[in-house]
This record gives C-alpha cells, structure tokens and sequence, in this order.
C-alpha cells in the first residue's frame, strides 16, 4: 500500500495518466495511462505488482511518501474527474487595480470597469475549484498585494491542498507581509522585474523603485516562498538583460524572461491586424538570457509539457487550464480575455466543458495542424503560445511565429517565421 506524504495529491488528467502532485514542493510524478490501468488491477499479477513497484520508488526518490510510520493519505484510483477534460490549473485574477502603469502592460488594453468580486464570493470560488479538482492557483492582477484578503485567499486554497503562486510586483513586500504570506501557505511569488538598473526600471514601471521590489524578492525568499524573476523584455530594458545572470544568483530564485508581447491589437479591432513583431534585438538577447539561465528556468509550463504527443494542445489554454477574470468570468488566459470568454463562475462546469472557443482549442490537435504538425521543433515548444500565434500569426490555432523564431535560431536554421517551418 502507498502512503503518501501530507499535501500529495493526484489525478487523472486529460490523457489519462495519473499525476501525483505535491502541493507544497509542487514536485510531481506521472504515470502514463497505460500503467495507470495496471495500478487499478485489485491484486493483480506479477506485471501489476512491478508497476505498484516502481511507482513507489518513482514516488518515494521525489519525497511524495510518508515516512514510515507515518500516517498519510493512502493511495487508492481516483474517480471520475469533475470537469470533463479536468482542470488542472487555474488563474484568478483578484483585481485589476494596480499601484504601477507599467508601460507594457497588457491590463490596458483589458481594463473595462468590471466589478471585483469580494471576499466571500472568491472564497466559495476556491471552493469550487477545489472540488472541480484543480492542483494549482495563481492568484494574479492587477497587483493582487492592494486586497487585505490575500492571505485568507491563499489559506483557502491551501486548506483544500492547492498549490499557489502569486503574481506580484514585489513592492511593499516588508518581512512582515512575507511572513503573513508564508503563514499562510503561499508556495511561490513569481515578481515583475523589468530593469535591473533604477532608470530602466523607473522608465517602465513608472512609479516604484527597483530597491523596494528587490527588498520584496529578499524578503519573501527569508519568509521561505520560493520566488521566480519575471522579466519581461522590450525596447527599453533589452541592454540590462546581461545584468540578469548576477541578480538570479545573487538572489537565488528562478527565472523566466520573455518577449514584450503587442498587446494593442486585442484592445481594438481583432480583425486582419497584426501585432508588430518583436524587434530582432530582443529576441535576440530572449534567447540568448533563456541559454544562459536554462537550469534557473522557473517550472511554469511543466505540468503541460507532461503530455504525450498525442494530446499536444499548445500552451495548454482552454485544454488544462484558465483565466477567471476579477468579475468571475471565465476567459481562456491573461491576454485572450476579452472576445474569449466561455461563462461565468456560478456555472464553472458548463462554462468550461460547453465554451465554444475552449472546444475549438481541444479538437485541434496539434499534431494535424499544417505548420507545427510536420515541424522537427514540436517535441520541445509544443507549438507555443495562442496569444502570440493570434496577435503575430493571425490564427488562434496556428503557429507561434515566436516560438519558430527562436527554435529557427536555435538550430542555425535562420530567422523562420511560421511559413518557413513545417515544410519538410
Ligand atoms: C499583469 S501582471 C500582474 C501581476 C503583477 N502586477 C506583476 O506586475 O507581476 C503579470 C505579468 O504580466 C506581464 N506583462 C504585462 N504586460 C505584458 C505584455 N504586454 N507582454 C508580456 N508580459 C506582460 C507583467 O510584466 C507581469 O510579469
Ligand atoms: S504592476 Fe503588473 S498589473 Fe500593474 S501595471 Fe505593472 S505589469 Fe500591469
Ligand atoms: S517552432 Fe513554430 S511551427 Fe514549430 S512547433 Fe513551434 S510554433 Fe509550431
């Protein structure tokens, strides 16, 4: 019998493998579908009992059993899931007020006055996201720290053993506020950092100073919550990427940096409009940063990437996971709000199992598609990201014309756009 550790879950997800989660470390084992089936064979043979087996030590090398003697959860197969497909990770968007007008920022273009949703409402949400058997929270904005409920959120969702990570920009992040944090249970702050000299930073958050959000990264890390630098790049902060290397190690906390993505077509017209694309200098020092720092990289996309070829479903938007807006409607992720949302939280189910846009993203497989579908590069990016392919591409199930870019790049193929790639 497996007698997993206090706060490891696990689920059946939509290729019907079996993912053991921990909520805490957000460590995780998966089992294909295809072992899964010999775990649930009561008594089974002797192929059954080398499955159990080798789950076991799968489970026990990533610290998901308890110690023996020590009482845990046993595992036995789970039921049906909830939702059909589940869902597994959901964005909740708390608010969309913010104490910054970062000059990127998409929240412009989505900032329609919505009413925000207070406390008890969000509370039964978490409810109902536990119950629909979601693994992971992040809780985002706006700037999620201006709500005085953020920690009672966290707990919510931690006293269901969700995982969470918050979205911030770290600035009136003192010890104590980490503390409050961490006390209750939040397990990773990803903060916005996007200059690492004071000019660049103040050029692009506008107000708030790069000391005081480093202060929030040091003092969240003291708390115990791991932390992942988000850096976002444009015109105006490209040249202090090379400063990034020291700051992560420095700071000891994961990376993730990306492109500025054109997020004023979504405002206006959809249409035939294009994005401009990325400036060859940015994706340039993108890649360049992405090679350095590889093994800093934050596990964002993992829990995705854990499919099988067969269900490659891009980013994973509208397939595994989703966006709650601060009025509680239900969009497909932070930049395909507006023009894609499937419903409202009071009818969480139907809105995600009957939205048309989400059943379009979950027919197509990505192995069919035209350009990803021949590509040698879909293994690693999965076809990349719908709001890229939409603002640069045109095409919600098209390529990323991001992804081709870099992976053009990468193998020396030259500067492909999704025309080039695909063709065998
Ligand atoms: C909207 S913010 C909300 C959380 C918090 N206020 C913060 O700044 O981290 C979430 C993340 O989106 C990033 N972001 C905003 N606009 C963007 C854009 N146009 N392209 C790419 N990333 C963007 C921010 O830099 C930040 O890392
Ligand atoms: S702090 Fe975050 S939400 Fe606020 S303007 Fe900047 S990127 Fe947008
Ligand atoms: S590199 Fe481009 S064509 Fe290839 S899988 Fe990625 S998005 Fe699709």
């Amino acid at each position: 019998m497996l007698n997993l550790a206090p706060g490891v879950r696990y689920k059946t997800r939509i290729d019907g493998s079996l993912l053991f989660f921990d909520t805490r470390s957000c460590r995780y084992v998966s089992v294909p579908s295809s072992v899964a089936g010999l775990l649930s064979q009561d008594g089974g043979g002797a192929t059954s009992r080398r499955a159990v087996r080798s789950l076991a030590e799968a489970l026990a090398g990533n610290g998901l059993l308890a110690d023996p003697g020590q009482p845990g959860p046993v595992f036995s197969i789970p039921s049906p899931a909830p939702l059909e497909p589940p869902l597994d990770e959901a964005f909740l968007e708390v608010t969309r007020r913010c104490n910054l007008q970062c000059s990127h920022c998409y929240q412009q273009g989505n900032a329609l006055p919505q009413q925000e949703l207070g406390t008890q409402p969000l509370l039964e949400l978490i409810d109902r996201l536990a119950e629909s058997g979601i693994l992971q929270l992040k809780l985002t904005g706006g700037e999620p720290l201006l709500r005085s409920d953020l920690p009672e959120l966290i707990s919510r969702a931690r006293s269901h053993d969700i995982a969470t990570r918050l979205y911030t920009n770290g600035l009136g992040v003192d010890p104590r506020k980490a503390r409050c944090l961490a006390e209750a249970g939040l397990n990773e702050a990803q903060v916005s950092i996007d200059g690492l000299r004071d000019e660049t930073y103040a050029s692009i958050r506008r107000r708030g100073i790069l000391a005081e959000a480093t202060a929030g990264i040091a003092a969240l890390r003291e708390a115990g919550i791991a932390v992942i630098l988000s850096f976002t790049v444009t015109e105006a902060n490209v040249g202090d990427l090379p400063l990034l290397d020291d700051f992560v190690r420095t700071h000891r906390v994961q990376v993730c940096v990306s492109p500025y993505l054109d997020y004023r077509v979504l405002s206006c017209s959809r249409g035939p409009s294009r994005g401009e694309f990325p400036a060859t200098d940015i994706l340039t020092a993108t890649l360049a940063a992405f090679t350095r720092l590889k093994p800093l990289w934050t596990r964002k996309t993992r829990l995705t990437q854990l499919l099988p070829p067969s269900w490659f479903s891009f980013c994973g938007a509208g397939v595994t996971s989703c966006y709650i807006t601060c009025s509680g409607r239900v969009a497909l992720c932070p930049l395909l709000q507006e023009g894609f949302e499937a419903g409202h939280i009071d009818d969480l189910k139907s809105a995600w199992e009957r939205s048309p846009v989400f059943l379009r993203l979950r027919s197509t497989n990505v192995l069919d598609t035209p350009a990803c579908g021949r590509c040698p590069h879909l293994v690693w990016c999965r076809g990349g990201c719908r709001a890229r392919a939409l603002i640069y591409g045109g095409d919600l199930l098209g390529p990323d014309p991001v992804c081709c870019w870099m992976h053009g790049r990468l193998t020396g193929a030259g500067e492909g756009r999704p025309q080039t790639w695909g063709v065998p």
